[in-house]
């Protein structure tokens, strides 16, 4: 019972404190109001006369990277967006061509795309040519010269054996001569830091949320529940949400983490009071 009670906590707490923005908890269309349903970055349109937030055709997607990234319903084809069948209807001959496609399917056979769980371990992998631009399901790949390992830090990449930093979520520091982890604090404009920065670390969950200080004109660090309207869907990788419809009500708050924390803690008060 107690034990119960403390793998619920510490789930719950896990959840809200997990630092990576996780793309594929995005929002639905039919969570957000108004103000997020009309943002830029949305695939979606606002029905006036239903008052409700609806997706918008495949075919009227004109940007590839929202294309891509709209879950399993389109997919990025010939410069166009298409209405999304399977994995496998997808042609393309690598993990990128597909990934290219759609996100959601990031393995190839050398024909067609595969879905999710095609997607392979590093330590699977035994060429390196596969290998060095993998990305596993728990983050990108590298070749040590024997085998293929995880990245677990940028600083791997520029080795005695090889040096490279061309890997996304790395850069190279000229101070130090090293291949370094990407941080909020390397974006100098305000635009570029809605975007948050990419990491080396699991596939779809490697978004670091950044915040702009408008006082020291510096990228910082961000935390999802503190933004505000206008930066809570689009500093979120569209994985977070206004709550409320009226300007100056609500906060920020996740489409997926949110119902999670709520069905726990339902469950964890069930199991206090049985
Ligand atoms: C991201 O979210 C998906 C879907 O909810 C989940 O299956 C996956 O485990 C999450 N990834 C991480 C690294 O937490
Ligand atoms: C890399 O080379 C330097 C200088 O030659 C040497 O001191 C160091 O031990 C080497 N590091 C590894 C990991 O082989
Ligand atoms: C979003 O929509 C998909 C497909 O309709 C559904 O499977 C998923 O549960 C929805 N997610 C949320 C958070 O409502």
């Amino acid at each position: 019972m107690r034990l119960i009670i403390f793998i619920l906590t510490i789930s719950t707490v896990t959840l809200i404190s997990s630092t990576n923005l996780n793309i594929s908890n995005s929002c639905n269309c039919s969570e957000l109001f108004n103000q997020d349903c009309l943002s830029v970055q949305s695939n979606c349109d606002w029905n006036s006369q239903t008052k409700q937030c609806q997706e918008i055709e495949c075919s009227k997607i004109e940007l590839s990277n929202h294309c891509v990234q709209s879950s399993k319903r389109c997919y990025w084809l010939n410069k166009q967006c298409n209405d999304f069948i399977s994995c496998e209807t997808i042609p393309g001959k690598s993990q990128q061509e597909c990934i290219d496609a759609n996100i959601y399917c990031p393995a190839s056979n050398g024909i067609n795309c595969l879905a999710i769980e095609y997607q392979q371990k590093c330590e699977k992998i035994k060429d390196p040519e596969t290998c060095n631009d993998y990305y596993s399901p728990d983050g990108k790949c590298m070749w040590n010269g024997i085998n293929c390992i995880i990245l677990q830090s940028c600083t791997q990449l520029w080795s005695n054996k090889t040096k490279s930093c061309l890997q996304r979520g790395c850069y190279f520091d000229q101070l130090s001569y090293s291949c370094l982890d990407m941080k909020c604090s390397k974006h100098q404009l305000e635009f570029e830091c809605q975007f948050g920065v990419p990491t080396i670390g699991p596939y779809l969950n490697n978004i670091i949320p950044c915040k702009w200080d408008s006082i020291n004109r510096v990228c910082q660090n961000g935390k999802p529940d503190e933004y505000t309207i206008d930066q809570c869907y689009s500093h979120t990788a569209r994985t977070y949400h206004w709550s409320s419809s009226i300007f100056n009500k609500g906060q920020c708050i996740a489409c997926y983490g949110y119902i999670l924390s709520i069905i726990i803690i339902i469950g964890l008060s069930i199991t206090i009071i049985i």
